[in-house]
């Protein structure tokens, strides 16, 4: 879809759109896409409850710039309850969402970080490329990973569920672990990626037991934080995001097993679910900030105590952090 189409002719295709959504009984809800005239530049045009998604000034993804984050002394080590949970894998349509089982009685607390609150794990979002060159919703430095993971926790202090939590202050937290190509997979990820055959098509589920959320989660205590929206519609601005500062590893194989799933059910399954990833949005002077002290870990004898740090990191020699 072109930029330049007025704003006259997209509303008369979104009625077209709607139109059709209402005779073939689909709901509301599945009315956007990756691409085309219900592609992110529109998500805000297609429902006025999205419009964040067209207005918000804080909205995710955003492209982190290293030049740019803030260290901030403040920031605690995060912390993520170590034990193992069961929940289902699901082809929603959109991404593949692993969800904690709703009866689970030892929930997986999230705390510490930037957190003011103690959250409760929710959900896993993979978005990933179909070619290794995209795929990360967050870039740094511009540079795209081929795969993203998000951890999606609720705020238990001050909501009773994830659904009140998405549109309320403080609401919900994500953590971001990027993924990187390599030989051997990080093993939580394969147990995530072992049911990807029988999801193939959009609505399919599956039951994935004895995940490790924390073992996720890379060998590093460092991370970017950000305040942000959802990526998705309705584009909350609910989201203290955590981009831990190490990637993850996920095979070719696997990434493969990712590129096979559908967006559709068996008899019409319209398109590949993968390039499900919101481009970058404009930072509008929000502060990154970051709990690595470059001048502690990098240049041990400087010694100015500036919160601008000079520091200068690219995509490549990022995995060293
Ligand atoms: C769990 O949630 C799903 C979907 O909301 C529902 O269908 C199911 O009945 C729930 N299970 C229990 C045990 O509450
Ligand atoms: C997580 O928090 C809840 C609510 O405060 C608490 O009941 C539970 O014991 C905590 N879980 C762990 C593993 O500490
Ligand atoms: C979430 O909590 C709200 C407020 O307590 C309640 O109205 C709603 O039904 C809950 N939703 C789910 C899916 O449990």
């Amino acid at each position: 879809m072109h930029r330049l189409v007025g704003t006259a002719a997209v509303s008369a295709l979104l009625q077209i759109l709607l139109y059709f959504a209402a005779v073939t009984g689909v709901s509301w809800e599945e009315w956007w896409t990756y691409d085309g005239i219900s592609g992110p530049a529109f998500w805000g045009l297609i429902n006025p409850e999205w419009s964040l998604c067209n207005k918000g000034r804080r909205q995710s993804p955003v492209n982190l710039e290293p030049e740019k984050l803030l260290f901030d002394p403040n920031l605690r080590f995060l912390h993520i309850d170590k034990h193992r949970i069961n929940g289902l894998i699901s082809n929603t349509g959109h991404s593949v969402i692993f969800t904690v089982e709703n009866e689970t009685r030892h929930h997986i607390n999230i705390t510490g970080g930037p957190l003011s609150y103690k959250y409760q794990f929710h959900e896993i979002h993979i978005h990933y490329g179909l070619h290794d060159q995209f795929g990360s919703e967050h870039a740094i430095n511009g540079y795209s990973f081929p795969a993203e993971i998000q951890i999606f926790g609720f705020n238990s202090q001050l909501y009773s569920n994830f659904s009140e939590a998405l549109h309320k202050a403080q609401g919900i937290v994500s953590i971001s672990l990027l993924l990187q190509l390599g030989d051997l997979s990080n093993p939580e990820l394969r147990v995530l990626t072992e049911e990807l055959e029988n999801i193939k098509y959009g609505g399919a589920e599956m039951p994935v037991n004895k995940l490790s959320v924390r073992g996720l989660l890379p060998d590093t205590d460092y991370y970017m934080t950000y305040d942000g929206s959802t990526t998705a519609p309705a584009c909350f601005e609910t989201v203290t995001w955590i981009i831990v500062n190490k990637p993850i590893y996920i095979t070719k194989q696997q990434l493969h097993g990712l590129r096979r799933l559908m967006q559709g059910d068996a008899k019409h399954p319209k398109a590949p679910l993968g390039n499900n990833f919101r481009p970058p949005q404009p930072l509008h002077h929000r502060a990154v900030r970051t709990n690595i002290d470059f001048d502690l870990n990098k240049y041990p004898g400087k010694t100015c105590p500036s919160m601008q740090r000079n520091m200068h990191y690219k995509a490549k020699s990022w995995t060293q952090y």
